[in-house]
């Protein structure tokens, strides 16, 4: 089931009177997000992926084209909220986003914004930093942590939120390896273990891995889609287009090239241990 919908999507950053240089940050983009997938999009920087984000949530409208939410269009202004309550967005620094002086009161912002009672408040954000693994540092001050830590107290003020879709531009771009992997597991959890529907922009390849479905930006449009197999198998597109692979598969690809039979395309360090295995047979 589809849960949110963009049909051939324009939007233009350009004022109206600027028309006859007009530039479309999206260019008649048409995407489905389905119920519980966990989606990746990639592409370079100014492919026009957090145009789409914030198409998600209602923070940005079409100039022509729709994106339904729910079965709601976004540029209905009576929907506006219902749409933000269903779909929250985490943006790439932390530091943006974490307003309060104490974890748990950051967290509770959402919430109360809503007019979430104090009682249900209580709940949301407990229930809301142990989803994120933070529930002990709840009376701690956000900014004496990490930067993977800041990331999961805001991806838990979104939760608070109990959005049925967590929409992710760049989490991961300001954290070290370990924030990112904690970030990344947090997700990966919410999304097997809770059914949250959860679309990630991310430049790491290696993440995009992780997810059922990827969507390849390329100059405000869509380039390729489909399963991690069937993106990251099409190296030559990918390159064409100067985007990255996974190591991996950058290295059965240039194996390729020398000549050497490779059935699959190895998308993590255990595939690529068993193509090589197989290589040397
Ligand atoms: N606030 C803005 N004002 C004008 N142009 C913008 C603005 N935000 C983005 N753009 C332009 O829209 C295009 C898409 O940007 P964006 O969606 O931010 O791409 P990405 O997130 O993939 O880097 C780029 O050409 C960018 O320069
Ligand atoms: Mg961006």
């Amino acid at each position: 089931m589809n849960f949110i919908s963009l049909q051939n999507v324009f939007f233009s950053y350009t004022d109206v009177e600027e028309q006859q240089n007009k530039k479309y940050a999206l260019n008649g983009v048409s995407l489905d997000v389905k119920k519980g997938e966990f989606l990746a999009i990639i592409g370079h920087n100014g492919c026009g992926k957090s145009t789409i984000a914030k198409h998600l949530n209602a923070m940005l409208l079409p100039d022509s084209g729709k994106v339904y939410v729910d079965g709601d269009d976004t540029s209905d202004e009576d929907k506006t909220f219902d749409i933000r309550e269903k779909v929250g967005l985490v943006l790439q620094n932390p530091d943006n986003q974490l307003v309060a002086s104490i974890v748990e009161e950051d967290v509770a912002f959402g919430p109360e914004n809503l007019g979430v009672p104090p009682k249900e408040i209580r709940t949301r954000v407990d229930n809301a930093l142990k989803a994120v693994g933070m529930y002990e540092y709840r009376k701690h001050a956000p900014h004496k942590l990490s930067g993977g830590q800041k990331q999961r107290v805001a991806i838990a003020g979104i939760l608070a939120i109990l959005p049925e879709c967590i929409v992710l531009d760049e989490p991961t771009a300001m954290l070290d390896p370990n924030g990112r992997d904690e970030v990344l597991s947090t997700l990966l959890e919410l999304n097997h273990k809770k059914n949250m529907t959860v679309v990630l922009i991310t430049h790491y390849m290696d993440e995009a891995v992780l997810a059922d479905r990827v969507v390849v930006m390329d100059g405000g449009n869509i380039l390729t889609q489909g399963t991690p197999d069937e993106v990251f198998s099409q190296v030559e597109l990918l390159k064409k287009h100067r985007l990255d692979v996974p190591q991996s598969a950058e290295l059965a690809y240039r194996l390729k090239g020398c000549g050497v039979k490779i059935d699959k395309i190895p998308l993590n360090n255990a595939e690529c241990i068993k193509m090589l295995e197989e290589v040397l047979r």
